[in-house]
């Protein structure tokens, strides 16, 4: 049986992998901590460290590590827009990374997810307080995606055989607006709620006071500002060709957090 190995198993994306390859019976062990893996036995391997100005050195060594030790496939969680060049710190780290996985030859399938829906938590305190949804995104649309549906194509990029090579880009059913993403709110907690569009110049000061480290706040700011160029309204058909169902939509994701969206 094939033996895989998890990393970022702790993490938004990793938690659902887990589940998902354990209720398809997977060999599976993941690693504890970062940089504390053993690749002994190991034949296929999921790659996710932390972001943060370690990531490229932690996962171009578990790259390393697995082209020498002879895995046979990786599968990268990556982002839309990872590019070398890219001015967005996580962005910029994914095209590296990406970058040291084609160089390594080993196997690949790379996985690149629009915005997390997750990312709404951030904000669910101020919603259930305020009623009110504050994000600068010039109302564009945004095509975002449950972390189920990728720890769903995540397993079944590494069980499956008609993955290898793949790089998938992932979105989820519909580009919708935060106004839209307001009123899913309302509808799971039977309260008003409202989106309130800011300017770039409104909201700058709200990432940098945020208490975030800095690439973070840059990180953030700069993925919405790709969204006010309307660089995420693009849908893709990929996690409904990979799991054979269509993605989680926002009521759906906005139903099960209810209650953070009230508290
Ligand atoms: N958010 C988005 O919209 C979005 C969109 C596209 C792609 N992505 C990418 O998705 C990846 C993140 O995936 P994920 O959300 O599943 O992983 P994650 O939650 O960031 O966790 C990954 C691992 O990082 C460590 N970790 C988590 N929180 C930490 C903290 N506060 N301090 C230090 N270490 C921490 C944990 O590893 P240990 O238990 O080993 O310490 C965890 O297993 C990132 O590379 C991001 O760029 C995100």
């Amino acid at each position: 049986m094939t033996r895989i190995l998890v990393t970022g198993a702790t993490g938004t994306v990793g938690t659902h992998l887990v589940r998902e390859l354990r209720s398809r019976g997977a060999d599976f062990r993941t690693a504890r901590g970062s940089l504390a893996y053993d690749l002994d036995g190991i034949d296929r391997v999921y790659v996710c460290a932390a972001d943060g100005p370690r990531k490229v050195a932690h996962e171009t060594a578990l790259i390393e590590a697995a082209a020498e030790a002879g895995v046979e496939r990786i599968v990268k969680l990556s982002a839309l827009h990872a590019d070398p060049a890219s001015p967005l710190p996580a962005h910029r780290w994914h095209g590296e990374i990406e970058a040291a996985l084609r160089k390594s030859r080993v196997p690949s399938v790379v996985l690149r997810p629009a915005f997390f829906m997750t990312n709404l938590l951030m904000v669910a305190e101020g919603v259930a307080r305020t009623g009110l949804l504050h994000a600068p995104t010039a109302g564009r649309r945004v095509a975002m995606i449950d972390v189920r549906d990728v720890a769903e194509v995540a397993a079944i990029a590494l069980l499956d055989e008609e993955s290898a090579g793949h790089t998938y880009d992932l979105t989820g059913p519909k580009a919708i607006t935060f106004a839209d993403v307001a009123t899913a709110m309302a509808d799971a907690t039977a309260r008003p709620v409202r989106s309130v569009d800011l300017t770039e110049e409104q909201a700058r000061p709200r990432f940098e006071s945020a208490g975030l480290p800095g690439w973070l706040a840059m990180q953030l700011a700069g993925v919405f500002g790709l969204i006010r160029a309307g660089a995420f309204e693009r849908v893709t058909g990929t996690v409904e060709a990979v799991t054979g169902h269509p993605a989680r939509d926002i009521g759906e994701f906005a139903r099960e957090h209810a209650a953070a969206f009230t508290r």
